[in-house]
Order: structure tokens, then sequence, then C-alpha cells
């Protein structure tokens, strides 16, 4: 069909942190293009701002898993629902539930004191990178292991668990696992998320688990509401801290801006979180026949709304592809929008507060350790971001 394209995932490693360059001209060309699946559905794809607001804040259009077709990767055998308590595949009343319950976790308190508690772990990983000694990989000595702390915090895993989670956490994002061994991964974390909801059901603590176990959700949901935090929350921060390190680090000019607090910190994660939006995309079903952008979307057809091309869009960000630590961000769409907008917002924002400033005030002199071209992009991944991070530091 004419005028069809498939979703383009090309990035260039002269431009890391630019999401595909056909992006751009599809969205000043036609915002809103006919899309080819790779299981041969044809849907739609929205790249510029107001669309991709549009559809996410439209109920006429679904997120549920059995229903959606996804614009990269090898098709999906049989899509199936998503069971229940992933509610970041369900529509409301279902979704409205979960969420309700799940913000009154999210309590002001609870995040006020895991503030507190990430400045501690981030000084303890600070602590042993300079231990560790330069050159190192960020990625490992810092953006993994602090988000995984966190979230261990946030669901209350015991301190002595902690390597386990950890590494069965990691094992499901691992690049090189083949179906078999991404199989043992899930279960196992399945099997470990499982395990803590009855410590917590007979013995419960002051962590967000604890606080659900009172709810009248099942083992079941508890379980997959903890796999969704956890698929949700770990694999997305560790990426924006190291390739927001990668980001600050290619912009000598931002970073001096920011260590001598020309911005604060507070306006220059979010425009990092804009700048590199690392959840290059999520997509729509339409549940019935939808008029969008001068066009029919018709019921059943699948939207992929591109959140990266959203926040380059320059009818909303004057000079999108620079990075400006200063200029305003209100409206980025990084975390997505509409009632699936990330739960986990406020922590993450958080995290990169105090680690981002900690890491970069710490060591004066951090650099990249290898030449920029060579820092192995995650252009494989659903998540964007960098495999590895060699960092080098004066003594
Ligand atoms: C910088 C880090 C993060 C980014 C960029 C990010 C981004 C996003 C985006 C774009 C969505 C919307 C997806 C959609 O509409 O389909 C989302 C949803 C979600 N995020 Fe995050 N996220 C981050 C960190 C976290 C953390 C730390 C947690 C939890 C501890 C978390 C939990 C969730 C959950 C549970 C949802 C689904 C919400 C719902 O469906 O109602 N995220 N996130």
């Amino acid at each position: 069909m004419a005028d069809t394209t498939t979703m383009p995932t090309g990035r260039s490693s002269a431009r890391p942190f630019d999401p595909p360059a056909e992006l751009s001209k599809l969205r000043e060309k036609r915002p809103l293009s006919r899309l080819e699946y790779p299981d041969g559905h044809l849907g739609w794809l929205a790249t510029s701002h107001a669309l991709v607001r549009e559809v996410l804040a439209d109920r006429r259009f679904s997120v549920r898993a059995e229903l959606r077709h996804l614009p990269v990767g090898a098709p999906a055998q049989q899509p199936r629902p998503a069971p229940p308590g992933t509610f970041s595949a369900a529509d409301p009343p279902e979704h409205t539930r979960y969420r309700r319950l799940l913000t009154g976790q999210f309590t002001v308190r609870r995040m006020r004191q895991l503030a507190d508690h990430i400045k501690a772990i981030t000084d303890e990983y600070l602590d042993a990178m300079e231990r560790h000694g330069s050159p190192a990989d960020l990625v490992e000595v810092l953006a993994k292991p602090v988000p995984a702390q966190v979230i261990c915090e946030l669901l209350g895993v015991p301190f002595a668990e902690r390597d386990q989670f950890q590494d069965h956490a990691y094992a499901l994002f691992r690049l090189d696992s083949g179906p078999e061994e991404l199989g043992a991964a899930y279960t196992a974390v399945h099997e470990f998320v499982r395990g803590l909801v009855t410590a917590k059901r007979s013995a419960p603590g002051d962590d967000l688990l604890s606080g659900l176990t009172a709810s009248d959700l099942t083992d079941e949901e508890l379980v997959n509401i903890g796999f969704t935090l956890l698929g949700a929350g770990l694999d997305t921060t560790a990426n924006m801290l190291a390739l927001g390190t990668f980001a600050l680090l290619a912009h000598p000019d931002q970073l001096a801006a920011l260590r001598a607090g020309e911005s604060t910190v507070d306006q220059a994660i979010e425009e990092l979180l804009r700048y590199l939006s690392i959840v290059p995309f999520t997509v729509r079903v339409a549940l019935e026949d939808v008029e969008l952008g001068g066009a029919l979307i018709k019921a059943g057809e699948t939207v992929t709304v591109s959140l990266a091309a959203a926040d380059r869009d320059p009818g909303k960000f004057p000079h999108p592809d620079a990075l400006d630590l200063g200029r305003p961000t209100a409206g980025h769409v990084a975390f997505g929008h509409g009632i699936h907008q990330c739960l986990g917002q406020q922590l993450a924002r958080v995290e990169l507060q105090v680690v981002l400033p900690a890491l970069v005030n710490r060591f004066p002199s951090l650099r990249l350790a290898v030449p920029s071209e060579d820092v192995p992009l995650r252009t494989d991944m659903l998540i964007y971001g960098v495999h590895h991070l060699p960092v080098a530091w004066d003594r």
C-alpha cells in the first residue's frame, strides 16, 4: 500500500540520543501514518505531540494485551490476556480498581522515606565505585544496582535475599537469554515474589506489598502486581541513569551548568527525560471506530504512539533536538499520558534527582573511557539506553 511504513528503529551512533531520523520526517509529512506490523496487521503510527496525547487520553483506546499488535520484534504466537493484577495491561474498570489501591500505597510518606534510603544507597554504590577504581562500567557499578535496591525497599525484600532477587530480575532483561532461559527467569521471579507475598501475609512490614495484603487482593493478583512493578521500574530507571550520564558527558556545557547550579536539578532531570524518552513508544487498540487527525481508525486497529517523536515535536518544544537543561518541559510524555501514566514517576524522579548530581559532583573529572561511537546502544531492546557505559576519572 502506498504511504505505508514499517516502524523506524535505526539509530545512529553519531547521534546516539536522537530517535530514528525517519520519525521526524513522518511527523512533518503525515503525523498519523499507516503502519505495517511484523505479524501483517495494518495499523497506525502517531508521531506528533498532539496526536500522541490525544490517543493516550481517549478511553475508546484499549491497552489490553490480547488485542494489540506490536510494531517491532517477532510476531507473538498467540496474544493472550495478561494475568489478573497486571494492571498496566488492563482497561477500566479493572485498571481503576488496581490503580486506586496502588496509588494509596505510593504515599508521600513512603516516597519521602524512600528518598532517604535512595541517598544512603547511592552513597554506598558511589563508595564502591571509588574503591573499584577508574575505569568502570557505570551500568554495572551504579545504574543497575541502585534501582534494584530501591525496588527491594519498596517491595520489602529482606536484605539477605537481595542478591538472589537482583540476579533473577536482571536475567529477565538479558539480551542473550534464549526463550528457555527467559521462561526460567520468569518462573524464578514469580516464585520469588510469591514467597514474598506469603511472608508478608504472615508477618506484614512497612512496605508496599505488606500494605496491599490488607486489601482484598488474591495472592495471584499480588504476585502479578509485584511482577508488574519490577518489569516497569527496574530497567527503565537503570537506563535513564546510564543514558542520562552519557548525555551529560556528551554535553559538557550543560553538565557545567548543572554543576554550577545554573539550572535546577528538577528542571535538568525533566529535560533529560524529555530529550531521551527511553520508552520510545507504547501501543493502544481502538475499541470502536475513532476519528483521529482527519483519519478513521477502525475498531480493532492498533495505533503505535511514538513518545520519542512526540517529545521532539518542534511544534511543542522549540529546537527539540538540543539538550537544554534550563528549558520549560511541561507536557513531555516520557512517562506517558492519561490513565496509564507512569505510576512510579515520582519515585523515578527522586532516584534521578539524587543519583545523577551525586555522581557528577563526586567525580568532577568523570569522562567516557571509550570514544562516544563505541558505546554499545540498546537499539535492539524495547527500552532504549546503553548496554555498557565505560567511564574514567582522575584520582
Ligand atoms: C525513568 C524511569 C521511568 C520511565 C521513563 C517510565 C515510563 C513509563 C511510561 C512511558 C509508562 C506508560 C506506558 C503506557 O502508557 O503504555 C509507564 C507506566 C508505568 N510505570 Fe513507569 N517509568 C519509569 C519508572 C518507573 C518506576 C520506578 C516504576 C515503579 C516503581 C514504574 C511503574 C510503572 C507502572 C506500574 C506503569 C503502568 C501504569 C498503569 O498502567 O496504570 N515506572 N512508565
